[in-house]
């Protein structure tokens, strides 16, 4: 298929592949995981998925999506044309837009807060008691996301954001965006790392962070830690196979996984010295950093503290909303491509087709926690059922056939032959990562699924 388009450069392709794999994992849900599982014992562990569990599979998807030169679903059907494999591109090209709908809400809060701070009255009247400074922040945390109009129009407005750049194409829209904001996300964690870090109670959120306390650690933790790599490297949900779809024959894989997956470990790890500082100097380290009040709640706090909040809020929504433009866009192309391959639209037509009907399933996710917020199944509203469904159940169990199909059943010598370039690359990984892929991965993420019943 020489048609295929393919990304430009190779900056290009790790830009865009490194946009994907950090977004909202990396900076809300690593800090929260961390804080909850033992600080720095979590961290080793997490790391010690990313590297031995991760990158294999990330190896798989690639390989799968290169070789296939096709969507998530077409892909399998290439390379198995007889065989049922494609029903695994099915369950994650569902996964991927499921996630799309509640990732959008989020990215919308995100952009709201980002102007709020900047012309809103985010900053405005805080008083200097700091038990009324959190309740001010909290009772505007309800006001900017959980009221029907202001959160679903942000959230619309993300919406056709991503729909302008992904109509820009692979190359034009989503590698040039990669191409400019990856390297901003990176100036920004820095300096927002250098301000935490010259905080008086740095040292302390640093130890907490970086000396593992080993008594934390259980089965659950490392379950914990799997789903934790396993989401923020973007595995299972389609996006690797499609992006990896448009790599070119010479692209080196593993070095390519390896870039991506450190590249994600180090965004982890300067969130959590940005945070865990900016925390504990504020003696907020009581409240618990879970994902939303911890970004929507705490952060603004601790910026209202510092000399010129707005300063330090916009850039760090700035980085929020880069990390997780870059994830959406990664996202929606999985949907994207599966219309345009295997229904042979257009760009236009598919990217249309694709996320406009987001404008109204991502308002109803935005109104669960307002007007639909009765609809509450098993305790959990429109947007948490979203969210379990698809990171506890649909993910785990596309990961676990993905690995089996690309270690037992993927034509016989195609994982080597994309490992090592048809023999131009030396292929010492293929050996382990086959091992890995049979064996090991399936193993432990079946653990994470049945962990997740009991
Ligand atoms: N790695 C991404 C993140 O951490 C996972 C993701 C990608 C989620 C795209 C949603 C959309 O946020």
């Amino acid at each position: 298929m020489a048609s295929k388009i393919q990304f430009s450069s190779k900056i290009g392709l790790v830009a865009a592949t490194v946009g994907s794999a950090i977004g909202l994992g990396n900076v809300w849900r690593f800090p929260a995981e961390t804080q909850g599982n033992g600080g720095a014992a979590f961290l080793l562990l997490y790391m010690g998925c990313v590297l031995l569990l991760g990158i294999p599979v990330m190896l798989a998807e690639f390989a799968i999506g290169r070789a296939g030169r096709s969507d998530a679903i077409g892909s399998f059907r290439v390379l198995s044309p007889r065989r049922p494999w494609w029903v695994i591109g099915i369950f994650a090209v569902l996964a991927s837009y499921l996630i799309t709908i509640f990732y959008m809400v989020v990215e919308g809060w995100t952009l709201e807060y980002l102007v709020e701070g900047l012309i809103g009255g985010l900053y405005d009247g805080i008083p200097s008691d700091a038990a009324m400074s959190e309740a001010l922040f909290d009772s505007k945390m309800v006001e900017l996301t959980q009221t029907p109009f202001k959160p679903a129009l942000y959230t619309a407005l993300v919406i056709l954001l991503n729909i302008g750049v992904l109509l820009g194409g692979v190359q034009k829209g989503i590698e040039r965006l990669s191409n400019v904001l990856m390297p901003l996300l990176f100036v920004i964690l820095v300096v927002l790392c250098a301000v935490s870090l010259s905080l008086p109670g740095a040292a302390d959120g640093v130890r907490f962070f970086l000396e593992p306390d080993f008594s934390k650690l259980s089965p659950q933790v490392f379950v914990n830690a799997l789903g934790q790599a396993f989401f923020s490297l973007s595995l299972g949900m389609g996006i690797l196979i499609t992006y990896a779809s448009y790599y070119p024959a010479s692209t080196k894989l593993p070095r390519t996984a390896l870039i991506v997956s450190l590249l994600s470990l180090l965004v982890a790890v300067l969130m959590g010295l940005i945070i865990f500082p900016a925390v504990k100097t504020f003696g907020l380290d009581n409240n618990t950093l879970e994902g939303t009040t911890l970004v929507f709640v705490t952060l603004p706090e601790v910026f209202s503290r510092l000399p010129f909040p707005q300063l330090w809020s916009t850039l760090f929504f700035s980085l929020l909303l880069v990390a997780a433009l870059t994830s959406t866009v990664s996202i929606s192309e999985v949907a994207i491509a599966t219309l345009q391959d295997r229904l042979k639209w257009s760009r236009r037509r598919s990217v249309l087709t694709g996320l406009l009907p987001l404008l109204v399933l991502s308002l109803v996710c935005s109104l669960s926690f307002s007007t639909l917020s009765d609809i509450v199944v098993a305790g959990y509203n429109i947007f948490g059922m979203l969210d379990n469904v698809t990171t506890n159940y649909m993910l785990p169990l596309v990961a676990i056939a993905t690995c089996l199909y690309a270690g037992w059943f993927m034509p016989r010598g195609c994982l080597r032959d994309e490992l090592c370039n048809y023999g131009s690359l030396r292929s010492h990984v293929t050996g382990i990562t086959t091992l890995i892929l049979r064996y090991v991965a399936p193993l432990l993420i079946l653990m994470i699924f049945v962990y997740n019943f009991i």
